[in-house]
């Protein structure tokens, strides 16, 4: 038997305004797609926001359904609409707000796992790492170099 360690490395910033200027802008984008999400059911609302290599920047919000799982999260709603609208497009980086209608967040609040899964889809098609920022709704924001830091042990096509 061995034991394999795995480490994961994320930047924590005390509030938005510390981040880099592009990513408080991307953030802010996140933000405003939050406003529009459609959660009726859990009042959790998200907003993602990605920008691409061609300056295009992509928002998605998390939609509900009364049936529950037909429903769908920000961020796949938001890297779903990347990859079929602007298929040979990279994504640079991506920008996750999220919280309660019913209490403030102040935590930073990362991507649920399939939505990491999704990403990490993307992150192999492009052979290049999506930098990932979440935050609640204030205070702390975590930072990711790459999605692999968010999922270890990915499952991917070279099992396939
Ligand atoms: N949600 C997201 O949009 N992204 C996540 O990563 C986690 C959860 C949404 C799904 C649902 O509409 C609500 O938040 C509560 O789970």
């Amino acid at each position: 038997m061995k034991e394999i360690k795995i480490e994961s490395t994320l930047y924590i910033y005390q509030n938005l305004d510390e981040l880099p200027k592009e990513a408080i802008e991307l953030m802010q984008q996140a933000f405003e797609a939050r406003e529009n999400a459609y959660a009726p059911y859990s009042s959790f609302s998200v907003g993602a926001a990605l920008l691409l290599d061609s300056g295009e920047v992509i928002t998605g919000n998390n939609q509900e359904n009364a049936s529950y799982p037909s429903g769908l999260c920000a961020e796949r709603t938001a890297i779903y609409y990347a990859g079929a609208q602007y298929p040979k497009a990279k994504i640079i980086r991506m920008a996750i707000t999220a919280g309660s209608k019913k209490t403030q967040t102040t935590k930073p609040i990362p991507p649920c796992g399939a939505c990491r899964q999704a990403i990490a889809e993307y992150e192999i098609k492009q052979n290049a790492p999506i930098e990932i920022y979440f935050m609640g709704e204030t205070g702390k924001v975590a930072k990711s170099n790459s999605l692999a830091n968010l999922l270890p042990l990915v499952f991917d096509k070279s099992v396939l």
